[in-house]
Parts: C-alpha cells; structure tokens; sequence
C-alpha cells in the first residue's frame, strides 16, 4: 500500500514537473537560471500555507495552467489592461479590448491577491520576482500543502519575463475546453508539447476545485446537450446526484466540488461512490490520485474528463494510478 501510494504521488510529481519545465521553457529567461532558495520558499510557503488561504489554493493551481497555457508562463493572465490595448502590434489586428481576464475560460479566476502578497512579501527578503515567478512559486506551494507535502518538486528561482500582452480571445483558442473529445484534448497538448501522459496527470488536479454549472450542464440531460450525454459516460445514480445539487436555487451563481469525494457523505453514499484505496478523510481539496478512481467509475464533472476513459493509452494509465489493477509498467511509459 505504501509502496503504491509513493508511485502515485511520484506520477503527479514528474507530470507537474514537466509542466514547469515545459512552461518555463516557453518564455526566454531575462537572466541566467537563478535558485529558488529556501528562503524563498519558505517565504512563500508561510503566506500559502496560512488556514485562511486554503481555499484559494486550488485558484494558484489553475492559475499556472491558464497563464502558461496561452503564451507561456509570462503573467498575461493576471493584467487588467496593457500598454497596447488600443495599438495595431505586428500581426494582432485589434488589441483593444480586455485581456485573459475576460475570457470565458478564466470564469472563477481566484488568488490573485495572494500573487500580489507574495510578490511584497518577497521584497522585503530583497527578492524581486516577477508577476511569472510568483505565479510559478505560488503553485508551487499550494501543490505542497493541497498534497500533504507529498508532491515537491524543483523549481527555478526569479528571473522569468512578465509579457505586456493579454486578449480575451486567446485562452479560448489554446485552453482545452470542458466538453472537448479526446483527440481535441490531445491535440491542444501536443501543440503545447505536451503528452497523453501529460494531459492523464494534470487532469488529475481535477481532484481539487470547484466548478460552476455551465461546464457541466450538458452531463446532466437536462435537454440542454445535443446530442445529450450517452449511457455510458456518466454513471446514472450519480448523474441524479449532480442534477439534484444543480436544481438549487441560485445554481448559476454557485460553485460545485469538483471531487465526488468532497460532495459529502450523503453525496458519496447515494452515488454509490466505491472507495477503493481512496483517503475519504482527507481533507476537501487534497491532491492526490482520487480523480483517477472516480472516472474509472465515470463520477466526474466534465465531459473532457470521462473522455479520457475512451484512449486505450490514457484509461490504462488512470488503472494504474487508481491501484484497483496495480501494475507499475505504465508509471513511465509513453504512448505509441
Ligand atoms: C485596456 O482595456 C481594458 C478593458 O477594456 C480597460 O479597462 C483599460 O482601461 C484599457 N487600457 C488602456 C491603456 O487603454
Ligand atoms: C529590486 O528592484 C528595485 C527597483 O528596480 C531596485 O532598486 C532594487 O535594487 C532591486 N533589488 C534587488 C535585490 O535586486
Ligand atoms: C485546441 O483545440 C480546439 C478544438 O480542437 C481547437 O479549435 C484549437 O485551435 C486548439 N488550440 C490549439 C492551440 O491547438
Ligand atoms: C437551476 O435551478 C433552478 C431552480 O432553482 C432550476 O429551475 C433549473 O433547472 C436549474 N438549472 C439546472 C441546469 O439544473
Ligand atoms: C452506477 O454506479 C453504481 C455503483 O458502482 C452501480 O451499481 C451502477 O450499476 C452504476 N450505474 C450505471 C448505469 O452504470
């Protein structure tokens, strides 16, 4: 068991890694790669682990994501306006407008006032991070403390660009949206230069989170899909679970746990919910592999996420991570 669980927090790990690398890599570094030293990191850590803050830190996580998605990890995603917003630049037609910000993919963007914080916080250790850096470290953490200081991996210290640039249209046309196909989700990996792997590992941070309705409305067969979801790709009980929850008044304006584990026991109960080797009394919002057990039993939000359940590739490697068929030969392989 412990054995397992090692493998599994070591698969979150080397695919988080690679995002930071990956993302990182995509922005040309402003000096020579510096060190995040533990000073640094204990200065950040002190203001994310913080109680109060919990519930944002899966904000910072998502935060990485969706800046570093769209044109690398260069902080666009946390302007609310640039200098060109009213200029013809190179091939951008039309810059005026709003930025990342007012894109329907950044709905519910939280902690950035925790990027600020960090940022101040920073200074008076005299470290001057970039908006990028802090986006980087601030993820960094929140991974550390929302997985039980299972997941830590290497970071490179300050010197990543800011970008002055930032439209509203541009994370549509790069962040994979809630009701893709999976060769859709793959391809706007691969043009990221990311993995199947890559995209099995980090939609497992769907463990962590919440959602609003509309990404999942089209799950609950409320006429609102077309074509409406198939048998197959959500579990019926737990659907009825789902469409209960969302029937309260002022769904539209509330948020859902992503984690059928954080629904609560009565949710968990009726949906029928198999456990498995599942922690069910860790706290909302821990990361771990969880997500992997519950597609496997198609009780997730997203209809992207179950389509991982249809790739040979992508749904043996969810097996392996969920430990009901233990074997480690996928842990570091590629797909084909
Ligand atoms: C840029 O656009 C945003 C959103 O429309 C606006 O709030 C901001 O004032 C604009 N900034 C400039 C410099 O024009
Ligand atoms: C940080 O930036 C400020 C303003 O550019 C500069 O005055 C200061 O010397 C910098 N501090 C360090 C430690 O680099
Ligand atoms: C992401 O996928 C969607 C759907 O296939 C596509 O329209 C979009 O161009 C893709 N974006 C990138 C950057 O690959
Ligand atoms: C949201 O709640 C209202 C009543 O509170 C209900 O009529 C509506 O169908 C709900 N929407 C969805 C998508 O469940
Ligand atoms: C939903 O999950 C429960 C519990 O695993 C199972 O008994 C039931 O058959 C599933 N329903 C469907 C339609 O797959």
């Amino acid at each position: 068991m412990a054995k397992l669980n090692e493998k599994r927090s070591l698969f979150l790990l080397s695919a988080l890694v690679a995002v930071i690398a990956l993302l990182a890599a995509q922005v040309k570094p402003a000096v020579a790669a510096t060190v995040y030293t533990t000073e640094m990191e204990t200065c950040v850590r002190g203001i994310v682990e913080k109680p109060e803050k919990r519930i944002d830190l899966p904000g910072l996580v998502r935060l990485l994501f969706h800046d570093g998605f769209v044109r690398g990890l260069d902080g666009s995603v946390l302007l609310t306006s640039t200098p060109f917003n009213t200029t013809n630049f190179a091939t951008k037609a039309n810059l005026a407008g709003p930025t990342e910000q007012g894109s329907p993919s950044n709905g519910g963007i939280r902690g950035l006032g925790m990027i600020d914080e960090i940022r101040e916080a920073l200074k008076l250790i005299n470290v001057n991070a970039s908006c990028a850096d802090v986006v980087a470290f601030a993820a960094r953490e929140a991974t550390y403390v929302l997985s039980k200081t299972k997941i830590k991996y290497a970071i490179d210290g300050p010197g990543r660009l800011d970008g002055v640039f930032s439209m509203a249209d541009e994370p549509g046309s790069n962040l994979p949206g809630p009701s893709f196909t999976y060769a859709q989700l793959l391809g706007n990996f691969t043009a990221k230069k990311f993995t199947a792997t890559d995209l099995v590992a980090l939609s497992g941070a769907h463990c962590i989170g919440d959602t609003h309705l509309l990404p999942f409305a089209d799950r609950l067969n409320l006429a609102l899909a077309v074509p409406p979801p198939g048998p197959n790709e959500i579990n019926a009980t737990y659907q009825g679970v789902i469409r209960e929850e969302a029937a309260l008044p002022g769904n539209m304006t509330r948020s859902f746990k992503n984690n059928i584990r954080d629904m609560g026991s009565t949710a968990v109960a009726d949906s029928r919910y198999t456990v498995n080797e599942v922690d069910m009394t860790a706290p909302v919002d821990t990361l771990d592999n969880s997500f992997y057990n519950a597609n496997l039993q198609n009780m997730v939000r997203f209809k992207s996420d179950w389509e991982l359940r249809t790739n040979t590739f992508a749904r043996g490697l969810m097996v392996t991570c969920t430990g009901t068929t233990p074997t480690s030969s996928s842990l570091t392989s590629r797909p084909p």
